[in-house]
């Protein structure tokens, strides 16, 4: 019997089965049914006492459904003594609801990490979560944090097709997705830049370019959330007008609501991926190797 079981709540089994592989790990199996009145069932398998585990979940798509799933196995886990308890969650859901924007509203996260303090867990790894005003992730959450990057797994998809990479330039559709420009430029060896957005309301957004040198050349988009599409679709059409010889779009988590795929299929992209932190039609790039490295080194594998 291996030290450590790897458990995979219902929208992240494939992160399970990676996990397990690549940390050489025992793959255990939850048992997620309902009830006929609509209320969640869970059942860990395996025996896990004294036992340390990784659970990993992600919050998309139907984040409240996901979120009382991955509560019940927590807290199960917890309940059945096991030694160390290690919560991966690639998607945070609620996470950009970080502020009380308007008065009156609920500061979304905070209600979240409250819950998961509750269940007084060893560690918790996430993949590029929205963290801009949280400071202290590992005080709110009460257990050690890692807010790790899915990048580095979008840039090696996009170093696999060389004439992608060719004069091309990598493009951050606005201001907070620098951080991910920056590291997609520096692993592919390319120049970045940066537009600007103005949001509206969650569907409309305005992009503008200033300084953004992409004439003739072939721009990859990276963000972190595809989620209505509005961002990539004004995205994609300034790029245009500023005359990118064509555009490729990556995003770490493809959440693709409502109609954002049949959107974003007709912009005739050279290329457009995501991860499989969320489960899409465009999830390619598999999510496990971003974080199996912090495991491995926080469990001493
Ligand atoms: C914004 O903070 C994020 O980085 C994404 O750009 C945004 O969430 C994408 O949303 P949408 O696809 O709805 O424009």
């Amino acid at each position: 019997m291996s030290a450590v079981v790897v458990l995979g709540g219902s929208r992240a089994e494939h992160i399970a089965v990676g996990l397990a592989r690549l940390l050489k790990a025992e793959l255990g199996e939850v048992e997620v049914t309902r009830f006929p009145d609509g209320e969640m069932y869970i059942r860990i398998l395996p025996n896990v006492k004294g036992r340390r585990v990784v659970y990993v979940n992600t919050l998309q798509p139907s984040p409240n459904d996901a979120l009382m799933e991955t509560f019940l196995a927590l807290d199960a886990l917890r309940d059945l003594e096991a030694r160390e308890v290690h919560a991966v969650i690639p998607y945070m859901a609620y996470a950009r609801q970080d502020e009380r924007f308007k008065p009156g509203e609920a500061v979304s996260i905070v209600t979240i990490a409250k819950l998961f303090k509750s269940l007084e867990l060893d560690a918790i790894y996430t993949v590029d979560m929205h963290l801009h005003r949280v400071t202290d992730p590992s005080k709110l959450f009460g257990a050690r944090f890692r807010n790790l990057t899915g990048v580095h797994e979008l840039a090696k998809y996009v170093k696999h097709q060389p004439e992608l990479r060719e004069n091309a330039i990598v493009i951050g559709p606005d201001e907070e997705a620098e951080q991910w420009a920056r590291i997609m430029a520096e692993d592919l060896s390319l120049d970045y830049a940066v537009l600007e957005k103005k949001r509206y309301s969650a569907t409309e957004v305005r992009i503008e370019a200033r300084g953004a040198d992409v004439e003739g050349k072939k721009a990859i988009v990276v963000d972190d959330i595809i989620s209505t599409g509005g961002t990539i679709v004004e995205a994609v059409k300034v790029l245009r007008e500023l005359g990118a010889s064509g555009v490729a779009v990556t995003c770490v988590h493809p959440i693709l609501s409502g109609n954002a795929y049949a959107k974003l299929q007709k912009l005739d992209l050279l290329d457009l991926a995501g991860t499989d932190a969320v489960l899409s039609p465009i999830s390619r790039i598999p999510i496990a190797p971003a974080i199996a490295g912090a495991l491995e080194k926080e469990l001493s594998l």
